[in-house]
């Protein structure tokens, strides 16, 4: 069997995006550019003086690790000279950052990114990612506005995310299904190994941080006695898994099976993860695999947002689990 190329395969899909004019394919290369150039960092990690934390905090006051600013750089960089992006909202900046050059101004699409998920992993050597949300933009004869980046996520065009694992995978979606790419470090591309992929409609993993079990609601500690529970019909008790990488729990229960939960705590009432660059883009992979996801009440991609990086509380995975866990929650 011949390899497919993510470049050969988006020109192939081109035909999904009639009025497109191959900007979003442009735009998607230029995302795998990005994130073969972080890849190549990731690996090297631990060889150079990029370890560690940067010594500054970002606008959610955590510490940014140097990885998280180069890997900032690089989709700014490669967005912003690939010419398809007019605008971005990272995790790693405050405010939204324009893209100046002459053609970008002109340019469709904005982007969401996360340029590196489960950051405080690095040091450790276990799986990190990248992950982003693609919008038109509402009206691009005029310059971007911030409404541009506050669509619900049922507006995106495409999502995805990299993970950098013990291979390199990119994993996307433009509303067509889902497929995904291992990079074949011989020959520098991302190859299709994974395509049209479906999360199974239940599993037998259960994923949250469960440190934080005194603060969670009651509906999250009720679906976590219910994980326990020994029950041989329904392959209870399910397995714990937690990475702490957001894009390495979500790939392996996207997969394998299974429910991950970042509900809202007595500390954090919307919880830690991010709307726009974490949730919506993996709610809309999820949704195309005939998974499920939920803010323990309603569905993540009708939610509106107000605010660039607002949070919220995220259930995501398997819809037989994560309908249970919303049962419990109330709904
Ligand atoms: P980021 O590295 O982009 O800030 O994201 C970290 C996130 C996410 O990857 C993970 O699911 C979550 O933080 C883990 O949080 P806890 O350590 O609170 O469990
Ligand atoms: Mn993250
Ligand atoms: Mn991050």
């Amino acid at each position: 069997m011949s390899l497919k190329t993510l470049g050969q395969f988006i020109i192939e899909r081109q035909a999904d995006f009639p009025y497109a004019k191959g900007e979003l394919s442009r735009l998607l290369r230029d995302i795998g550019i990005a994130s073969k150039i972080v890849n190549r960092e990731v690996n090297k990690a631990g060889l150079v003086d990029i370890l560690g934390a940067q010594g500054t905090r970002n606008v959610h006051g955590e510490n940014v690790a140097k990885l998280d600013i180069y890997a900032n750089d690089q989709f700014i960089g490669a967005l912003g000279s690939g010419g398809e992006t007019s605008a971005i909202a990272s995790e790693e900046n405050d405010e939204i950052v324009p893209i100046t050059t002459k053609v970008s101004k002109q340019a469709k699409y904005v982007v969401c990114v996360d340029p590196l998920d489960g950051s405080s992993n690095i040091d450790v050597n276990v799986s990190i990612g990248s992950i982003f949300a693609i919008y038109r933009r509402l009206d691009s004869d005029k310059p971007y506005i911030e409404a541009d980046f506050l669509q619900p996520g049922t507006a995106q065009v495409a999502a995805g995310y990299v993970i950098y694992g013990s291979s390199t995978m990119l994993v996307y979606t433009t509303g067509h299904g889902v497929n995904g790419f291992t990079l074949d470090p011989s020959i520098g591309e991302f190859c299709l190994s994974h395509p049209d992929m479906k999360c199974p409609e239940t599993g037998s993993i259960y994923s949250i941080n469960e440190g934080n079990y005194s603060r969670f609601p009651d509906g999250v500690k009720k679906y976590i006695k219910h994980c326990q529970v020994d029950d041989d019909a329904t392959g209870r008790p399910y397995a714990s898994r937690y990475i702490g990488s957001l894009v390495a729990d979500f790939h392996r229960n996207l997969l394998k099976g299974g429910i991950f939960i970042y509900p809202s705590t007595a500390k954090s009432p919307n919880g830690k993860l991010r709307l726009l660059y974490e949730c919506n883009p993996l709610a809309f992979i999820i949704e195309q695999a005939g998974g499920k996801a939920s803010d323990g009440q309603q569905r993540i991609l009708d939610l509106v947002p107000t605010a660039l990086h607002q949070r919220t509380p995220f259930f995501i995975g398997s819809t037989e689990m994560v309908n249970h866990a919303e049962e419990l929650m109330g709904v």
